[in-house]
């Protein structure tokens, strides 16, 4: 499993790991793919300075990568509008009522809440960059499109490449034509925000319309050395994947215990790959989530539309740290894509590593004997 991306960071497979969890990042690096830490729940830099030292110590000398948020077309600040009177109260109203119905208690009255996530702020998104290039990263990627030229140009002059994902072959187009140098073609499947057409039709469209401007990732729905060989099939220079390492041994995110599996683990390890929905009720931009309680009472016919980003963050952004207190499987709000029915047991990252390099092989010689 050697490609052209692998070689150029100088990484064992060319599998690249996006996680919000520095646990998960810094195994995937050890295990010899590309950790890509998600900072988005850095609201304060220090936190985040802290995480990238305790990641420099602990991916034996390996690189690793981060991921920020800065959306292109939301106005993330800047604005004399004061958000929160934007939502209405009848949105407000039947937050309340499903989290009642749904029996998940208030924030413990006694607790410091946090304010809720602020990363996709360009200014917060901004401390993300000049935080992490302080370290020894090896890449920058984006969500929501091309991170601002500024941006760019600060990552280049450090010598980090900047990836960006791409839902469609005209995003692509655009992050190459802004100077991205990795477009992340990923396909519905996945998990997150993500647009309307699959992997297998997405990739190669992407391959070919950017040619040897940038290399390109795969991502969505990869959970399979078959799969990774699929995606290098169809023209990509490695795999970018998301939602697989959440069943990881290493992913303790959300969890109040760290014995055993988490309820979010425990609510992916029974879903099938039909219990997922395309929403806009995460975020305001459709995004790929786990088909919960939480997801169905938004389906209802008394549900209210989802509001726009960032005004559906803001409206749910309680909610999502109620959810996650209360620790019920069948309440959780999560992103995840359609892979998580291949998500069917708890196990360290190494081992799925392990796994990816074996079912690669076999789909390598398995294709080899059809000549
Ligand atoms: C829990 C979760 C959180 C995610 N958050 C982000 C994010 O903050 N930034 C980002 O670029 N992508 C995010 N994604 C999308 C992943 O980077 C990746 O593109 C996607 O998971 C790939 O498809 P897969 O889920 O089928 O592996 C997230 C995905 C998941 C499952």
């Amino acid at each position: 499993m050697h490609t052209s991306l692998s070689e150029k960071f100088g990484i064992e497979y060319p599998v690249f790991g996006f996680t919000p969890s520095e646990h998960v990042a810094a195994a995937i690096s050890r295990a010899g793919g590309l950790g890509v830490l998600g900072c988005v729940r850095f609201n304060d830099p220090e936190e985040l300075e802290a995480v990238l030292s305790w990641m420099d110590e602990n991916t034996d000398g390996k690189p690793y990568g981060v991921d920020i948020v800065m959306p292109a077309k939301v106005p993330t600040e800047g604005t004399s509008v004061d958000l929160e009177s934007l939502i209405p109260a009848e949105h407000r109203a039947f937050v309340d009522r499903t989290l009642a119905e749904l029996g998940v208690p208030p924030l413990d009255s006694g607790a410091e809440h946090a304010t809720g996530v602020l990363g996709w702020l360009h200014s917060v998104a901004r401390s993300h960059v000049d935080v992490a290039l302080n370290h020894r990263i090896a890449l920058i990627a984006n969500a929501l499109g091309s991170p601002p030229k500024d941006v760019i140009d600060q990552a280049h002059e450090k010598g980090v490449p900047v990836a960006a994902l791409a839902g469609a072959v005209e995003h692509a187009r655009r992050h190459v034509a802004n100077g991205v140098d990795i477009v992340i073609a990923q396909g519905y499947e996945a998990g997150g925000h993500t647009g309307e057409i699959a992997s297998m039709v997405l990739v190669p469209e992407i391959v070919d319309a950017v040619g040897d401007s940038a290399a390109v990732l795969a991502a969505g729905g990869i959970g399979s050395g078959r799969q990774v060989a699929a995606a290098l099939s169809l023209g990509a220079g490695g795999v970018w994947m998301g939602s697989y390492w959440l069943t990881t041994s290493e992913y303790r995110l959300g969890s109040a215990s760290s014995e055993g599996p988490s309820a979010i683990q425990r609510a992916l390890l029974g879903a099938t790959s039909a219990d997922t929905v395309r929403s806009r009720i995460y975020s305001g931009k459709p995004a790929r989530l786990l088909k919960t309680k939480w997801t169905d009472a938004w389906s209802k016919p008394d549900a209210p539309a989802p509001l726009p980003m960032p005004l559906q963050n803001l409206l749910v952004s309680e909610a999502h740290q109620r959810i996650a207190a209360s620790e019920n499987p069948d309440v959780v709000a999560m992103p995840v894509g359609q892979i998580v029915g291949r998500m069917n047991e708890i196990r360290p990252v190494a081992e799925v590593m392990d796994e990816l390099v074996k079912g690669f092989d076999s789909a390598v010689s398995r294709l080899d004997s059809f000549r």
